[in-house]
C-alpha cells in the first residue's frame, strides 16, 4: 500500500542498486552519490533552476522555457543554443523520447544508431538514459541557463539519477500527472511510489546542500481540464514532493482560455498550495508558478496560432506566472524546427518584457472566480482526505479509483473518465456531467446555471455536442464552441 511516507534512507539505497542496474549507463562513476553531489555544489547559481526561479519570483517577472529534444548529442547541443542565442530562453529543456519515457532503451539505441546513419534524428526526444552522465553533461556544459528534463515517464527513476548526476537542475513530472494522462494501465499505486523515490532523491540532494526544482506537470490532458481538477492534483503532487525533502516547487496550470479564469486559477493555485502545504506540515517549501500556453488542438495558420501564442503569453505576464512554457506556430503540425521555436520563444519574451509593470485591475469577476475555485479546490482536497482515511497518497489513488477526481479526456483505464466539462457563455470552463466528483451539491448548482445560461443563449441545449463544439473551437477561431463551426 503507498503511503505518503518518506522513504528512510537505507530503502532508498536498497532500490538505488537495482534502478542502476537497468541500463548499461547506470555504472558510470559520476552516479556515486559523492561524485554528483561535488558537481551540483560546482555549478555557477545561474544554472541551477531553484536559484534562478527564485530571482524571478522577487523581481516578479515571467520567464521563458521552450520543449526541445532530438537523438543525436551534437545535434542537440546545437538546438539548445540555437533556442538560448536566437530564441533568447531563460531555461532549456530537454524534451525526452517516448521510447525513454517507456523504458526502451535498447529501442532507443536503435534509434540513435539510426540516426546517426541518417545524419537526423529518428527519435521525438533526447534519449537522457541512453546518452547517461558523460552525455548529458556535455549538454548542460555547452549552455549557459538552467536545464530541465520534460517528458511523460511513468516510472523515470533512472533518467532522474542520470540528469541530476548530470547537472541538470529540474524534473518535471509526478506520480499521477504522469500516469492518468500518458499511461493506458499502469498501476497508479506503483507510478506514486516511482515518484516518490525521484522526489526521494531531490530530497537526498537538499540534505546535502543542493536545492533542485520539482515541477509536477500541471496541464493533464490539455483540454478543456476545470481548474479545480487540475489544481487539486498539482497540490496533491506538491504534497506527495514536499514529504520526500523537496523544497523548491513549481506548480503548473494550462491555458484554459478565458483570461480571467486563468489568472484567477493561477493565483488560487499558488495561494492553495502554499495554504495547504502548511496545513499538511511542510513549512519551508519555496513555490512558484508554470503557465502553459494552449495546450489544446492549434490553428494551423501560422499567424493565428502566433496569435494564440501571443494572448497566451499576455494571460501568464498578468497572472503573474514564474515560467511559461511556449508553443510554436508549428504545433498543428509536429515538432517544430528549430527557428520555428525560437519565434515562438521572441514573440513570448516580448510579450511578457512589454506587460512586466502592468497589473490587472482587480474585479468583483476575478475574485469571484478565484473564490470559486478555491472552494472547488477545497471541497476536492477535503473528499480525497476522507476515501484516504487521512493518508493523502491513498486518498489520490481511491479517488481516482472512484471517480471522486476525475480527468477528463484521460486515457487511463484507471480514471473514471465520466465527467465532461464545457465552457459558459464567457469561455470559463465549467462542468457539464460531473459522474462522482467530489463537489458538493452547492457547487454542482453553480456549475448547472453557468452552462444553462449559455445553452439561453445560445439557443441550444446543453449536452455532449456542446463540450464537442468547444473541444474544436479554439483552433476554428472561437473560444465558445458554436454549433455547425
Ligand atoms: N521538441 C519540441 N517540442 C516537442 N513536443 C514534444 N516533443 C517535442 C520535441 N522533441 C511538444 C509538442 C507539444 C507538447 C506536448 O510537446 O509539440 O507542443
Amino acid at each position: 500500500m503507498v503511503q505518503n511516507k518518506k522513504m528512510p534512507l537505507e530503502e532508498f539505497l536498497e532500490i538505488r542498486k537495482e534502478i542502476l542496474n537497468q541500463w548499461k549507463t547506470g555504472d558510470h562513476p559520476g552516479l556515486d552519490l559523492n561524485v554528483a553531489v561535488e558537481k551540483l555544489k560546482s555549478l555557477p547559481k545561474e544554472k541551477n533552476f531553484a536559484y534562478v526561479l527564485r530571482q524571478a519570483k522577487a523581481e516578479g517577472i515571467t520567464l521563458v522555457q521552450p520543449r526541445a529534444g532530438v537523438a543525436r548529442i551534437s545535434e542537440h547541443i546545437e538546438l539548445l543554443q540555437f533556442l538560448q542565442d536566437e530564441g533568447k530562453a531563460d531555461f532549456l529543456p530537454s524534451t525526452i523520447d517516448s521510447y525513454t519515457r517507456h523504458n526502451r532503451y535498447s529501442n532507443a539505441e536503435d534509434g540513435i544508431n539510426e540516426s546517426e546513419k541518417q545524419g537526423r534524428s529518428l527519435l521525438n526526444g533526447f534519449p537522457a538514459v541512453n546518452h547517461g552522465v558523460d552525455g548529458c553533461s556535455r549538454v548542460l556544459d555547452s549552455i549557459k541557463v538552467p536545464l530541465q528534463a520534460r517528458h511523460g515517464t511513468p516510472d523515470a527513476r533512472l533518467l532522474s539519477e542520470i540528469i541530476h548526476a548530470s547537472g541538470w537542475t529540474s524534473n518535471e513530472g509526478g506520480g499521477i500527472s504522469y500516469n492518468i494522462p500518458y499511461a493506458k494501465k499502469i498501476s497508479l499505486e506503483d507510478t506514486i511510489k516511482y515518484w516518490q523515490y525521484c522526489d526521494r532523491l531531490v530530497g537526498y540532494y537538499g540534505e546535502h546542500g543542493i536545492e533542485l526544482n520539482r515541477e509536477p506537470y500541471g496541464p493533464l490532458t490539455g483540454t478543456l481540464v476545470p481548474p479545480c481538477i487540475s489544481n487539486t492534483i498539482a497540490i496533491v503532487e506538491s504534497i506527495l514532493a514536499a514529504e520526500q525533502g523537496v523544497k523548491n516547487i513549481t506548480v503548473g496550470y494550462g491555458q484554459g482560455g478565458n483570461m480571467i479564469q486563468d489568472i484567477a486559477a493561477l493565483r488560487a493555485l499558488e495561494e492553495q498550495t502554499n495554504h495547504y502545504l502548511k496545513i499538511f506540515g511542510y513549512e519551508d517549501i519555496f513555490v512558484t508558478t508554470v503557465f502553459h500556453q494552449w495546450m489544446g488542438g492549434f490553428p494551423s495558420d501560422e499567424s493565428e496560432a502566433m496569435a494564440l501564442i501571443g494572448y497566451a503569453s499576455t494571460v501568464a505576464a498578468l497572472g503573474k506566472a514564474t515560467k511559461m512554457i511556449t508553443k510554436t506556430t508549428h504545433e498543428s503540425f509536429g515538432i517544430p524546427t528549430k527557428e520555428a521555436n525560437a519565434k515562438g520563444l521572441r514573440t513570448s519574451r516580448y510579450i511578457t518584457k512589454i506587460l512586466k509593470d502592468q497589473v490587472i485591475a482587480e474585479s468583483v469577476e476575478l475574485t469571484d472566480e478565484i473564490e470559486q475555485i478555491k472552494k472547488e479546490v477545497d471541497s476536492l482536497m477535503h473528499a480525497i482526505v476522507k476515501v484516504g482515511k487521512g493518508d493523502i497518497a491513498q486518498g489520490i489513488v481511491n479517488a481516482i479509483k472512484n471517480g471522486v477526481v476525475d480527468v477528463p479526456f484521460a486515457p487511463s483505464e484507471l480514471n473514471a473518465g465520466k465527467i465532461l466539462p464545457a465552457r459558459d457563455i464567457d469561455g470559463k470552463i465549467r462542468i457539464l456531467e460531473f459522474g462522482n466528483l467530489g463537489l458538493t451539491e452547492e457547487i454542482k448548482a453553480f456549475h448547472n446555471q453557468k452552462l444553462e445560461e449559455r445553452a439561453i443563449k445560445q439557443n441550444r441545449k446543453a449536452e455532449i455536442q456542446m463540450v464537442i463544439d468547444d473541444i474544436y473551437a479554439v483552433s476554428n477561431g472561437n473560444l465558445v464552441g458554436v454549433k455547425g463551426e
